[in-house]
Parts: structure tokens; sequence; C-alpha cells
């Protein structure tokens, strides 16, 4: 739960907001970004990592409102998309302070980027740099950027979304020499100046392990460079990917800590090289914004379903589902949930939170002790949502995509609006436009 999370009289309030009162002005199902919790969170990396420049993985979770925050507290901003990218410029994020990832950056996303002066891009292929190095050539600019480089770990998260291993698709293998091509090639391009090196090994990870090999790889090729090459790079950026409290099972990445590990490593392996120490960088999505909100859903139907061995299961269905949590379907993640509406004396019973899509995998939380009595009307709410839940929701079975709602001192306001039936439709130009 986000920090200002609390119940009174078995009602949840966030950020001094019953979410009742929230539900009441704002429909359901919504998603409520609890401001402290965010700029509490986006300062604690700061000020961790005093001497890192943090970027805030706008993947996670983006809207002007966000970006605004993130510029307030002193962060950085990464982008991967020229969609991400227009909302960085909408929110009139300083670009001197985006960088733009992605592995198949398109040639406009490209030009727009370098038009817009961003800081710094994370080129990813042997393709972009030449179709980089021409872009800013034909913009008459030098563009900063830094090279993605493979580590060859094996970090321990989901499939899907570990980085680092060296069959997928993302960064320059250090093993089979790419990487280093790949600096010699950004080093030869006139328009293009050569900041460092970035790594990034995946997401929702809690084992420091992954960090410390990957940081040792990318600094032997660091050291490389200046050896062979003679070139001192200048910075170098070691990606995001700290994981969350999902349930009280999990243990959350504290920010003091990992700042003590990663500058220990760094500073070790600095001394033992020979080399100075360059600027480092950091990029956490998920930890900022991961905690700082929940969903709330009101509950539509309950049904009783035997299972095995003679006991039961609620299946408790909401109004959202896999259209605003794909999370759970997609990477078999692990959430909780509680009655948010009004306190309740019934028994605890084993309960599935389902959606109201047309697909049996269709599951919010998969089992989660709610009181026997849920029923039609009560509100649901889910902590954990803010990372990669509104940024990858979709209009399956053409649902409406929820509105973000803020929280702050027993005031809401609306940050991104809850879709319409006009929106959706407005992209249906059908065969008479
Ligand atoms: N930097 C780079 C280059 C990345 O690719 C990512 C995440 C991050 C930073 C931020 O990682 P974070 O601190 O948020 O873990 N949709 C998946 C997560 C995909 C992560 C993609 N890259 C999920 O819902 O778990």
């Amino acid at each position: 739960w986000s920090q200002t999370a609390s119940k009174e009289a078995g009602v949840l309030h966030v950020g001094g907001v019953a979410l009742t009162d929230l539900v009441r002005e704002h429909g359901s199902p919504a998603y409520v970004l609890d401001e402290a919790d965010f700029r509490a969170r986006a300062r604690a990396f700061r000020d961790a990592f005093r001497t890192y420049d943090v970027f805030y993985a706008g993947k996670a979770f983006l809207c002007t409102t966000v970006a605004r925050w993130v510029a307030e507290e002193g962060l950085s901003l990464d982008v991967c998309s020229g969609g991400e990218l227009a909302v960085a410029e909408r929110a009139g994020f300083p670009m001197a302070r985006v960088g733009f990832h992605g592995n198949n950056k398109s040639p406009a996303e490209l030009e727009r980027a370098v038009e817009l002066g961003v800081g710094r891009i994370i080129v990813d292929s042997f393709h972009e740099i030449e179709r980089l190095a021409e872009v800013a050539r034909e913009l008459g600019r030098t563009q900063p950027v830094l090279v993605r480089v493979t580590a060859g770990v094996e970090a321990h998260t989901h499939e899907y979304i570990a980085t680092a291993h060296e069959d997928q698709k993302f960064g320059f293998s250090i093993t089979n020499g790419a990487a280093y091509d790949a600096v010699q090639r950004v080093l030869a391009a006139e328009s293009l100046e050569l900041r460092g090196l970035h790594s990034h090994i995946g997401s929702q990870i809690f084992d420091s392990a992954g960090f410390e090999v990957a940081a040792r790889r990318v600094l032997a090729l660091h050291a490389r460079v200046s050896d062979e090459l003679g070139v001192e790079l200048p910075e170098m950026d070691l990606g995001g990917g700290f994981g969350i409290a999902y349930t009280t099972q999990d243990d959350p990445s504290d920010p003091a800590q990992l700042a003590t590990e990663m500058t220990t490593i760094v500073e070790h392996e600095c001394r033992a090289l020979g080399i100075p120490e360059p600027h480092l960088s950091i990029e956490p999505g998920r930890s900022i914004v991961g905690p700082a909100v929940c969903t709330v859903y009101e509950v539509g139907t309950v049904k009783e379903v035997a299972l095995d061995g003679g006991s039961s299961r609620s299946y408790v269905s909401v109004d959202g589902g896999m259209s605003d949590n794909i999370r759970t379907a997609l990477y078999d993640a692990d959430y909780s949930c509680t009655l948010a509406s009004r306190s309740s004396d019934a028994a605890p019973v084993l309960s599935r939170l389902v959606g109201k899509h047309c697909e049996a995998g269709d599951v919010v939380v998969k089992d989660e002790f709610l009181p026997g009595d849920v029923r039609p009307g009560d509100l649901v709410a889910v902590p954990g949502t803010g990372a990669y839940c509104r940024s990858m929701a979709s209009n399956y079975n053409h649902l409406l995509r929820p509105p973000v709602v803020a929280v702050r001192d027993g005031v809401s306001r609306v940050v991104v609006r809850r879709e319409t039936l006009d929106d959706l439709l407005s992209t249906d130009v059908g065969i008479d436009a």
C-alpha cells in the first residue's frame, strides 16, 4: 500500500480521500495515485543516489502530471518511444534530462529526439548507429549517445522481463565482441558523441548479485575502451529493475541499501582496474510508481465454486480486469486485495478476484481471503498497481480504460480521464469515411 493508505471504519482512505467518495465522484474502476507517496519515493532515490543521475523509467507509468512531478523532484526521465517523448514534450520536461531507449526506434522518432535536444540516446543496434549518425548529421547536431550492452547474466525474474542473458533482443553482446565494435562505430561517427555504456539486466529483481556481475562486466569493457582506444568514457548507466513487494511475502528494495551496494561495487572495481569512476546513472520505474497506486473496483457478482476435496472458492467479479491489469495473466504476478468500502465481521473465505472479460484467464488476484459476505456494490482495492498496469492497459472487449485520479491532502484530481465510448469509436472510421 502507498504510505498514506489507511482504513477508517472499514473504508479505505488514500491521500486523505475515502475511496467510497472517490468512486462516487469519479466512478469505478479507477487507478488511485498517491501523490505524496510518488514524490517521496522519487526523492528517496534521488537522495540515496546523490552522486548519480536518477532517470525515472516512464514506461512504468507516464502522463504529463507525473512528468512534472519527476522534474520537480529533480529526477531525469527515461522514455522509450515517440509517444512517451511526446508526453515529456507536452509536460515541458527539460529535454537535456531525457534519455531515449528502444531496440527499434524509427527514423522519425530519432529525428524528433535529436531536434528536441534529448540529452542522451541509448543505441541498441548497428542499424540504429548508422541511422542516428545520419539523422544528426543532417540536422547539423552532435548527439550524445550511450551504447546498450548485454552483460550476459541470468537475472532471477520472469523470463519475459529478464534482459541480460545472451539470447534476447536487447543490447550488444560483450561476449561476442559486438559491444566493442559498437563503441568503435559510435566513436567513428562525427555526429555522435559517445558518453558511455548502458546495462539493464531485467525487472522486478531482488537479488543484487545480478547487478554486481553486470557492473563488473560492463566496467571491464569500459576499462578496455580506455586502454585500447585511449577514450575515457565519462558516464555509465546501470539500468533499473529494483523489485517491489506485491504481497506481504516480498521484501521491497531499499534505495539507500541499493545505493551503498552499487557504489561499493563500482568503487572497488574501478580501483582494481585503475580507472577513474564514471558518472553513474540508474533508471528505476516500478520501484517509484508501483506502490503509489491502487486500483479500486466495484463488485458486480459473486459465485461459489466447488473445489476438489470438498472446499470451495468464491469468484468475485469486478468491473475491470485484464484490460486494466494484464500482469497476473501475462507474468503470473501475485497481487492482493481488500474490501475497501465497509467493515465486515464475516469469516474470511478463499476468493479469487476476476474481471468482466470473456476469458477464463481474466484474473486480477489469484488467491485472497475476503470476508464471506462480499456482495454486489462493494468496493475492492488492489494495491501496487502503479507500474505496468495503466501503461499496459488495453481496450480488450471494447472496455474503456479507467482514469488515473491523483489524491493528496484530502483532494482528488483526475490526471488521466476515463475513456468514453466516443474515444473508443473515434478510430473506427468505417468504409463510408
Ligand atoms: N531501463 C530500461 C532500459 C528498461 O528496459 C526498463 C524496463 C527500466 C529501466 C525500468 O525497469 P523497472 O525499474 O521498472 O523494473 N511490463 C513488465 C516490466 C517490463 C520492464 C521493461 N523495461 C512488468 O509488468 O513486469
